[in-house]
């Protein structure tokens, strides 16, 4: 499953780079957004996902936001979360760069994370910028409101929007300089986070995929390995640490 070179690589590496998208989660019960039971078959991005979409109707768009809200506070990391929180520890240098939003890296004990896409537990002032955290978005029947008197929105970054920018600017600097980009459980298919394996590549990293299946970007990086990503990690894991 693996290959020698691959482990002798990551066995070396000095710095090591991670993204994970929505399929990192699938094992814990979340949905991802495209393929048979995606997000976007069932709801509509545009109607869902964008500022305008917001204004004209929030009370829909925090309701979509509370249902998945809701769903995320019900599951719990997988043994694929677990595995990156460890590999932290392994290497001197290790980015994990997520374009989830569902904080379960962080559950699983991760402890730096480049969250190029927000993250759907905290709230932001769509007037003033604060942040909320801790309000009890459950059980709100209508748009929480701002001390400012502005509408309050998901902390998450929505189509049409520009990325975190010092996020984004991490995330390229540690695809430039890893000697490892494993890319893992994500179609690749929304930019720039699509290009972070590309550019790892271009800089001379040794670039793996963990996926079920093949994606946009299998033919231009180094090797894909097929399958679940809770099952391929830990046995990574136990592959770099035998002698
Ligand atoms: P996608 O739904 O596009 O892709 C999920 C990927 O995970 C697919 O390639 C699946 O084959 C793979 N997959 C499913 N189960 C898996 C498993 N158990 N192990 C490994 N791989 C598995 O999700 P993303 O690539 O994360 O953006 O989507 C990127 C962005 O598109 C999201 O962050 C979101 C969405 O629109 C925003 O909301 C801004």
């Amino acid at each position: 499953m693996f290959s020698t070179k691959f482990i002798e690589k990551l066995k070396h590496a000095q710095k090591v780079a991670v993204l994970t998208g929505a399929g990192i989660s699938a094992e814990s019960g979340v949905p991802t957004f495209r393929g048979e039971d995606g997000l976007w078959n069932k709801f509509r991005p545009e109607e869902l996902a964008n500022f305008n979409a917001f204004q004209k109707n929030p009370k829909l768009v925090w309701e979509w936001y509370n249902y998945r809200r809701k769903l995320i506070h019900e599951v719990k990391p997988n043994p694929g979360h677990f595995a990156l929180a460890e590999m932290e520890q392994m290497f001197p240098v290790f980015t994990l760069i997520t374009q989830n939003v569902d904080n379960l890296h962080r559950v699983a004990g991760s402890q730096i994370i480049i969250e190029l896409h927000g993250n759907i537990m905290r709230n932001r002032c769509v007037d003033c910028n604060k942040i909320y955290r801790e309000i009890d978005i459950e059980f709100e029947s209508s748009v929480p409101v701002c001390r400012c008197g502005g509408l309050m929105r998901p902390d998450v970054v929505w189509f049409g929007e520009m990325l975190p920018e010092d996020a984004i600017l991490c995330a390229f600097q540690a695809a430039q300089e890893c000697e490892v980009f494993l890319s893992v459980g994500t179609s690749a298919l929304v930019q720039p986070a699509a290009s972070l394996p590309i550019e790892a590549h271009a800089s001379g990293a040794f670039v793996v995929e963990i996926n079920v299946e093949r994606t946009a970007i299998s033919r231009y990086i180094d090797e894909s390995i097929i399958g679940k990503s809770g099952e391929i990690l830990p046995l990574l894991i136990n592959k770099i640490k035998e002698k």
